[in-house]
Formats: C-alpha cells, sequence, structure tokens
C-alpha cells in the first residue's frame, strides 16, 4: 500500500518512512528539502536496502499533488511537511501561516478530489500551553498558543475537525507529539539542525562533540524537584512507530468521515537537569554546563497521558530515553 509522506526527508518523516516499510507500507517521498538534506535519502536506502521514490516538490501545488495520487497509486498521506522553529515564526508569520495552514488546505481539497481518504496530521504538545493539571490528555483544554508555529498547529488541528465534522468523506487522525529525540540506532539517519540547535538534544551533542562550547540550562527556578523544566522526551523511531499504528487504525474505520487526536509520548515526565545526568551517565562523556536566564516562551512542565493511545492504538513507547541519548550521540559522533 503506497503512502505519500511529506516532508519524509525531515527528523520525524526520515524515521516514519523506515517504520512504514518494516510495517510491510511503501513510502513515498515528497519533500523540497527547503530544511532538510539530500544524503538522508542515502541514509534511508542504506537502511531499507532500496532507494525510495522521492518527489522534490513541495505541497502548495494541486497539480503536483494530483500528479503524484495518480502516478503513486497513493492511499494514505502522513503530513509532516511544516515549519517548526518557534522564533522564526514569530519574525516571519506569514510564510508560517503560508506552508503550515495554506499548504494543509490544499492537501485537504486535493485529498477530497482525488477520494484519498487517508490523513495522519503532525501536530504538537504545544497546544496544551502552561496545563493547569499534569499529566495532560486529550481531553485537557487547549490554550492560546504563545507562537505562530503554535497557532499554526491549533488552526490546523480546528481545519481537520471542521472538514470532518461537515461530513466530507476523510479520515483523519491528529498526532501530538511530545519532544522527539533520538536517532536510527544504524546512525544512517538522525536530526540535522541548521545553525545552532534550538532543541535541547541536538545542543547537547554537539556541545559534547566540541562542536559548541558549552550548553546553557534554561532556568533552574522553576517550580520543579530541581527547578528546571520538565518534558517528555521520546524516542524518535518509537514516534516514528506511533505513525504506523495510526494509519493501520485508520484503514480498519469503517465511518466514512473520522477525526480523533492522540498524544504521542513516554507518559514520563523527565527534567533538564536529569536529562543531561543520563547523557553523561550512558555516554561517559562529561558536558560543559551552566545556569542561566529562562528562555521566553517555555512551559513549566509537560508530559503526557498516554492511556488513549494504547487503548485505541495499540500503540505504546518501548525504548528509554537512555536508549535515545545513546543513539543520538551515535549519530552526532558519525556526522
Ligand atoms: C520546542 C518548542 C515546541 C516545539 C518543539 C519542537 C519552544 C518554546 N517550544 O519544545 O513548540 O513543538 O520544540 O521540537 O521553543 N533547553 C535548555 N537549553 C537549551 C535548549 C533547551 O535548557 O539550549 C531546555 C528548554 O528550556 C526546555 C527543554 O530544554 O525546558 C526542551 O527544550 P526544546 O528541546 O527546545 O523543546 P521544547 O521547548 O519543549
Amino acid at each position: 500500500m503506497n503512502i505519500l509522506v511529506t516532508g519524509g526527508a525531515g527528523f520525524i518523516g526520515s524515521h516514519t518512512v523506515v517504520a512504514l516499510a518494516e510495517a510491510g507500507f511503501t513510502p513515498i517521498i515528497l519533500d523540497d528539502f527547503s530544511n532538510s538534506e539530500a544524503g538522508v535519502i542515502d541514509g534511508l536506502e542504506s537502511i531499507l536496502g532500496f532507494r525510495p521514490v522521492t518527489y522534490t516538490e513541495n505541497c502548495h501545488n494541486p497539480e503536483t499533488l494530483r500528479r503524484i495520487f495518480r502516478d503513486e497509486k497513493i492511499q494514505g498521506i502522513i503530513h509532516f511537511a511544516a515549519f517548526k522553529a518557534v522564533g522564526e515564526s514569530m519574525q516571519k508569520p506569514l510564510e508560517y501561516y503560508d506552508n503550515n495552514v495554506g499548504a494543509l488546505i490544499v492537501l485537504l481539497k486535493t485529498m477530497q478530489e482525488c477520494h484519498i481518504p487517508h490523513l495522519i496530521f503532525s501536530s504538537s504538545c504545544t497546544v496544551y500551553g502552561e496545563p493547569d493539571a499534569l499529566p495532560v490528555t486529550e481531553k485537557t483544554p487547549v490554550k492560546p498558543a504563545f507562537s505562530v508555529y503554535g497557532n499554526t498547529k491549533q488552526i490546523g488541528e480546528e481545519i481537520l475537525h471542521d472538514t470532518v465534522s461537515a461530513g466530507i468523506p476523510l479520515k483523519i487522525i491528529a498526532l501530538r507529539y511530545f519532544n522527539p529525540i533520538g536517532a536510527h540506532p544504524s546512525a544512517a539517519i538522525g536530526e540535522l539542525p541548521r545553525g545552532v540547535p534550538n532543541n535541547l538534544v541536538p545542543f547537547i551533542t554537539q556541545t559534547a562533540a566540541g562542536l559548541r562550547t558549552s550548553l546553557t540550562v534554561f532556568g533552574d527556578d522553576y517550580p520543579t524537584p530541581d527547578g528546571t523544566c520538565i518534558r517528555d522526551y521520546i524516542h524518535v523511531l518509537d514516534l516514528a512507530e506511533a505513525h504506523v499504528a495510526a494509519l493501520s487504525h485508520l484503514m480498519k474505520t469503517t465511518a466514512s468521515s473520522y477525526y480523533d487526536i492522540f498524544n504521542i509520548g513516554t507518559g514520563q515526565g523527565v527534567s533538564v537537569m536529569e536529562l543531561i545526568k543520563s547523557f553523561e551517565r550512558v555516554t561517559g562523556v562529561s558536558l560543559n554546563y551552566s545556569i542561566g536566564p529562562r528562555r521566553s516562551g517555555d512551559v513549566t512542565a509537560v508530559y503526557a497521558g498516554v492511556e488513549k493511545s494504547e487503548k485505541v492504538l495499540g500503540w505504546k513507547a518501548t525504548r528509554s530515553m537512555d536508549q535515545a541519548l545513546v543513539d543520538a550521540w551515535r549519530w552526532q559522533v558519525k556526522g
């Protein structure tokens, strides 16, 4: 069964290509390589033993989508292609709304026209903002977004909800990702941040490798046991496998219009300091870090309630954070 993976050369996308192929699906990549490297396809080839079909185009053009849907006999879509830098989104709101929301609308209209029913959408735990109670479940209220990026995810979810509520025959799942880390254990694919990484783990591995002089811990005066922020770090391969579970669930669903939302995390909250200590322990590398001021827009703590995804999708994270950190480090050292 042929599945179109938009953004399939990105961090989560490339690992999902592997998970799809391992589950017997045929992934077809659509990526404009605006935030990914051509070498990712070589890495995928070395893992899979075949070179995935790849289209170097963006998702804004319905004519492109129609052609690929037809030529590749696409039966489902996993839509990763989007911009994801929180800070940049505040400088470039129109680019973010155009790429993350505009292209989603084009995709949905073209899916409807071409009778392709199955869609998985990448959402984020950022929709919960600073939650009033932990863990957050899918029933936890969504809070006003802190950033344009966060707003594109909220608007995306609303568009999907409204589309399905109108009875349009599409079956859609939105996955709210927590914090993906790690890499494929082969070190053939992994995270490839451009410039200075925003996210914690690539910053740690680059610092440990000597590419950056020091890691700044953004605040140790939060109301948490050690004063640093708490997140739910999930191995990217576990996250990738959640897409396969979601797609399989959609394909079994008999309703012609369907929309649901799932948290995709481990259910474990881990502080920045705990993660740093784990990294040092599993790699044997000591990290140069110091405590700095809080980063604006950070929430104190968020981690996933995972009951719904376990019950409905039959999926749960199986890899440890230690494993993810070892894999992230192997990828960094190889890079
Ligand atoms: C961030 C985004 C989130 C997005 C996700 C995508 C913000 C506020 N949130 O999540 O919307 O969906 O990335 O991957 O940008 N930290 C440090 N030092 C660093 C980097 C990070 O102490 O150099 C801390 C942060 O304060 C935070 C934790 O590490 O407590 C995780 O940060 P990060 O990896 O950037 O993820 P989020 O902020 O959770």
